[in-house]
């Protein structure tokens, strides 16, 4: 009886507890992303809907497939983007590419050189990690080193953009050194694609992954992969089966290959999306986007660094959409990101894991790496660190 009579209560509490009509706060996204979705993007998710099975929406995959070539520069192989986020792009290099007691070296300078090793280990791969500090890059020497020391590896793994730490890692001259190996290179573009130079084909990538919430400009969700020929050859004479949802050939099946195979339900709405902000991508170019994201990281660094603050990311191998800014020693960085978020409607990250040091990260990503974005970002923390009495004395 009385437990009918609790049961009423929390239907009556349900009813009761509606929430009021959605309107999240305006905010800018000046973090290690999501940044602010492009506004052609957010405005094709208002087009029509379209059944995942519906002949002229395979039309738009095709033109999304081609528009990421384009922006990977990735012209053979294969190229789509996954219903996922840019860890399941993580997981899917490691899932096609690498089957159990396989080896991979993977380079590790930050969270996500470490998330590779995670999720490597648990495909049970085994991982030869070759480390550097944080706020460093994995030199390429060491890789090769380790190389030499395990040439049955199958696989090289780096992050291009490492967002927790700031730095480039030179991909090209990586994937130049291992050219004429059996070893295939997997790189991290989560936050290189579409802000970074990046070039699929002349750097000899093998597999790459990103993400459409950062320098591409669209919401989280998806995440553009291309696989080059070998990697595809690799894939096709695999002795174990891949986990189904990340199946690269099957998904081929239904991306890019005609008539369609149905494999899951496509995030329709998220497709318009990627296909608006990629053309946003082509109609600027590649090469004038990349200097725009130069431009304002550069201008935020030098502002910062005139202000004072110390990057945490060796000045030769800066990122430009994402620059690691040491929290001065006294000063709350948690707190301080609260309050640019409170008073100014800024979003600016702090650091990634238990390994970080105290920092804060700053990224002008997408249609936020603007030099007005990045004078705006700085005025604020210039303004909350001024209004706070334990700065003063700490800077
Ligand atoms: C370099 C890097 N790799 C992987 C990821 C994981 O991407 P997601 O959060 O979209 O799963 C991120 C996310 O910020 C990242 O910055």
């Amino acid at each position: 009886m009385l437990l009918q009579r609790e049961c009423l209560d929390y239907v009556a509490a349900m009813t009761l507890a509606v929430p009021s009509e959605l309107r999240p706060p305006q905010r800018l996204l000046c973090g290690p992303g999501p940044t602010n979705v492009e506004p052609r993007a957010l405005a094709a998710m208002q087009q029509p809907m379209l059944g995942h099975l519906d002949p002229d929406f395979h039309d738009l995959l095709l033109e999304v497939v081609a528009m990421l070539r384009a922006a990977y520069r990735a012209s053979a192989g294969l190229v789509l983007p996954l219903q996922a986020t840019g860890t399941s792009g993580m997981e899917a290099g490691i899932a096609n590419l690498l089957e159990p007691g396989d080896t991979a070296i993977v380079g590790v300078s930050g969270f996500f050189g470490r998330r590779i090793v995670e999720i490597a280990r648990r495909h049970d791969v085994h991982v030869v990690e070759v480390e550097a500090d944080w706020g460093e890059h994995v030199p390429n020497a060491s890789i090769l080193d380790a190389l030499e020391r395990h040439p049955d590896a199958r696989l090289v793994a780096v992050v291009h953009a490492e967002t927790s730490t700031g730095v480039e890692h030179p991909l090209a001259e990586l994937g130049s050194a291992l050219r004429d190996r059996d070893t295939l290179l997997l790189a991290d573009c989560v936050t290189s694609l579409g802000g970074v130079e990046l070039d699929f084909d002349a750097w000899g990538i093998d597999f790459a992954y990103s993400c459409t919430q950062k320098c591409l400009g669209a919401p989280p969700g998806m995440s553009p992969v291309a696989v080059s020929e070998r990697a595809l050859e690799r894939l096709r004479a695999r002795q174990s089966p891949v986990p189904f949802s990340l199946d690269l050939l099957l998904l081929e099946r239904y991306w890019v290959q005609r008539p369609v195979v149905y494999h899951h339900t496509a995030p329709i709405l998220h497709i318009y999306a990627l296909h608006e902000a990629l053309r946003a991508v082509l109609d600027e170019g590649l090469q004038q986007r990349w200097e725009r994201h130069a431009a304002a990281g550069g201008l935020v660094q030098k502002r910062l660094r005139d202000d004072g603050f110390e990057l945490l990311a060796d000045p030769d191998y800066q990122l430009a959409p994402l620059t690691a800014v040491r929290v001065p020693e006294g000063i709350d960085g948690k707190s301080t990101q609260a309050r640019m978020l409170r008073e100014h409607g800024i979003e600016i990250g702090g650091g990634l894991g238990p390994a970080a040091p105290p920092m804060w990260r700053i990224g002008l990503m997408g249609p936020n790496a603007t030099p007005e974005t990045a004078e705006r970002v700085v005025s604020a923390l210039d303004a909350v660190l001024s209004a706070d009495p334990a700065v003063a004395a700490a800077r």
